[in-house]
């Protein structure tokens, strides 16, 4: 069921980390196709709460809705930031921020996308992780967490990302996900949907890390059949800095990270391109990006 005429996509991208000066540009570079493209923004846009503003508010400009989920960046309280907000506090937050935008969040109600490749459902998660992606050898989290201070493999987010008032982001995660869940089960059951989230709902993804450790801060094995139990037509996610293209259960999984400047630099393909979730892509698309 498409609008007469109506043309249009659902696009897509994340980790566009501007505050490394060279991936400015390229953020200031993104524009729609037509005057009718969504834009799904997967998390990591930026440290502070202020290049966090600008980079959202310059896109909210250009396309006629953006859609963002947060990642742990924006959830980390920098030393350089103005806001020191920590914790859910920070999060609530960036969500007011967006809302004045007119940037849709995790917080708000769902958006239908019925353009070409409609109608579906669109749901920006914030889900977290909760260290159950754990290395062989260790049954607990805190084993895992311990295995990874060991190697020396630790995310950031251990020093900065607070989860004031909660005692863990083990426990916010815990949170997030049966709030989320709930919401979910109250969606129109007709529709299918398109899960946007910072973090992977499956493991899978997680295997080709350089350092597979790492996966304890990737997501949660709590989600791991929400792709069918929600109905997915496509899950969109960033936080690996690894894009790409794959199927779980049938389901397209995109990884849509722009990613840090060595990164990209290192591609071979030109940075800063949108990737098309809805229509889907004619044929059959290409695994690596
Ligand atoms: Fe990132
Ligand atoms: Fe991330």
């Amino acid at each position: 069921m498409t609008r007469a005429g109506w043309d249009g996509s659902l696009l897509a991208i994340s980790d566009l980390h501007v505050g490394h000066r060279d991936n400015r540009p390229i953020v200031e570079a993104l524009r729609p196709e037509t005057p009718h493209d969504w834009l799904l923004v997967a998390g990591d846009v930026a440290e502070t709460v202020a290049d966090v503003e600008w980079a959202l508010g310059l896109l909210a400009d250009r396309f006629a809705r953006v859609v963002w989920s947060p990642g742990n960046h924006e959830l980390w309280t920098t030393p350089g930031d103005q806001v020191r907000l920590r914790g859910v506090a920070r999060y609530q937050h960036l969500v007011e921020v967006c809302r004045r935008l007119g940037v849709l969040t995790p917080d708000d109600p769902w958006a239908v996308w019925d353009g070409p490749g409609g109608p579906v459902t669109v749901a920006p998660l914030f889900l977290l992780y909760d260290h159950s992606w754990r290395p062989p050898g260790c049954d607990t989290p805190e084993a895992a967490l311990a295995e990874a201070y060991r190697t020396g493999i630790v995310c950031t987010d251990e020093r900065l990302l607070d989860p004031d008032p909660y005692p863990s982001r083990s426990a916010w995660c815990a949170d997030r996900v049966a709030e989320t869940a709930r919401r979910l089960d109250e969606r129109d059951p007709a529709l299918p949907t398109v899960l946007v989230n910072h973090w992977p709902l499956v493991r899978e993804p997680t295997r080709i890390l350089r350092h597979p450790i790492f996966a304890q801060w990737c997501g949660t094995e709590a989600t791991a059949d929400w792709h069918r139990r929600f109905d997915a037509a496509v899950m969109v996610y960033g936080h690996l800095h690894i894009p790409r293209t794959t199927w779980y259960d049938g389901v397209r999984f995109e990884e849509v990270s722009l990613g840090y400047p060595r990164e990209w630099r290192s591609r071979g393909v030109p940075p800063g391109q949108l990737r098309r979730i809805l229509p889907a892509p004619d044929g059959v698309p290409p695994t690596a990006w």
